[in-house]
């Protein structure tokens, strides 16, 4: 491995020390896979997903390109742990690899060491789907996470394969969806997407989705802080930005970088001293993150609240650009009804 991507990977797994936390689940090659993971992109542009497995079980497709309206579907182990995201905008060679035979990064957002098939974690900003299929009490836990920040609005959908104790959930409680990207965001007022019989991300209209009714396209589109985005607008001709900054124009494809990863902060990361949920109080980004997306786990000590839980058992679909708008299922409905736990 080149000197580069051992700092990347370093400065990755470092940053993610506290993504979903639970009991430790060896990596095996050998499990029975299966569990299915479908993968489906919704967006306009061709995306690069991705996934790194964590514990358990893990797919041998570990990178691939996918075209618009496509799905791609992975099988883990019913153990599985590990994450899902997307990165964009990727240059590789027919072989997989980027330039520098994979040395370098190949990818605008979420590059993995340079190569298609990733071997390790995604660079910073990166929405993640995080996933421990079987932690404790045979229970699985799930979530969006932007604590690595932000790239693609991303959904992720229950899937309970026929079991029935998963089937009974309501699926307006288990399939929360993150939309902080203006050209994916439904900019009217009252978003429906159940007319004409319509299902959206697994749920009708006898079970709609709540979904969140603050943002407007203004705050979608502006609601990362300042100095977190990855492309800023240009300057204008005498390079001062005018003020207030937020009456700029930004890019439609602006992804955020979290206030940790950028700065590394103990206070933005609640590591060292602040690594104690009486001591790390959300940042000026995670209040911005959680104001666009009310179901993402935001920074290290909102894992209790956005954390999803359901018996162990159901596979899931992952959605790229869902479209609509972000859900706010754990606002309007209690914290309480994102547990499900095994009865
Ligand atoms: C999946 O495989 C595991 C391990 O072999 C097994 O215990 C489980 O019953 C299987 N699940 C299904 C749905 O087949
Ligand atoms: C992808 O899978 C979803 C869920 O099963 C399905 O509704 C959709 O039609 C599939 N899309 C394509 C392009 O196959
Ligand atoms: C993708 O990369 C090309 C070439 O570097 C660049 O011109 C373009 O703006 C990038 N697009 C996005 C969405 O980042």
């Amino acid at each position: 491995m080149s000197t580069f991507a051992s700092i990347l990977l370093y400065a990755l797994t470092a940053s993610a020390e506290h993504h979903l936390r639970t009991n430790n689940i060896a990596i095996r090659q050998n499990g029975n896979t299966n569990t299915s993971i479908l993968v489906t992109n919704l967006c306009s542009e061709t995306i690069y997903p991705a996934i790194l497995t964590q514990g358990g079980t893990g797919p041998q497709n570990t990178g691939w390109v996918a075209a618009p309206n496509t799905n791609v579907t992975v099988q883990v182990s019913e153990d599985w742990q590990g994450r899902v995201w997307a990165r964009s905008n990727c240059t590789f060679n027919s072989n997989g690899q980027g330039n520098a035979n994979g040395g370098g990064s190949q990818c605008t957002t979420g590059d993995c060491g340079g190569l298609l098939a990733c071997k390790g974690p995604g660079a910073a900003p990166a929405t993640l789907a995080e996933f421990t299929l079987t932690g404790s009490d045979q229970q699985t836990f799930y979530d969006i996470s932007l604590v690595d920040g932000y790239n693609y609005p991303l959904a992720i959908v229950m899937q309970p394969n026929g079991n029935q104790a998963l089937q009974n959930i309501d699926p307006s409680t288990t399939n929360p969806s993150c939309v902080a990207s203006i050209g994916n965001f439904f900019t009217g007022s009252n978003y429906n997407p159940y007319t004409n019989n319509q299902q959206f991300l697994g749920t009708s209209s006898s079970q709609p989705l709540p979904f969140d009714t603050k943002n407007t396209a203004s705050s979608i589109s502006s609601w990362c802080p300042w100095d977190l985005q990855v492309n800023p607008p240009t300057a204008p001709g005498n390079g001062v930005y005018p003020y207030p900054d937020d009456n700029i124009q930004r890019p439609v494809y602006n992804p955020c970088t979290s206030a940790c990863v950028k700065y590394g902060q103990a206070n933005y990361c609640c590591t060292g001293s602040y690594n104690n949920p009486n001591k790390c109080s959300p940042s000026y980004y995670s209040k911005a993150a959680k104001s666009a997306c009310p179901d993402a786990y935001s920074y290290a000590y909102d894992d209790q609240t956005s954390t999803f839980v359901i018996p162990s058992g159901a596979g899931f679909q992952v959605v790229f650009c869902p479209g609509g708008k972000s859900t706010n299922i754990i606002g309007s409905k209690g914290a309480g009804s994102i547990k499900h736990q095994r009865r």
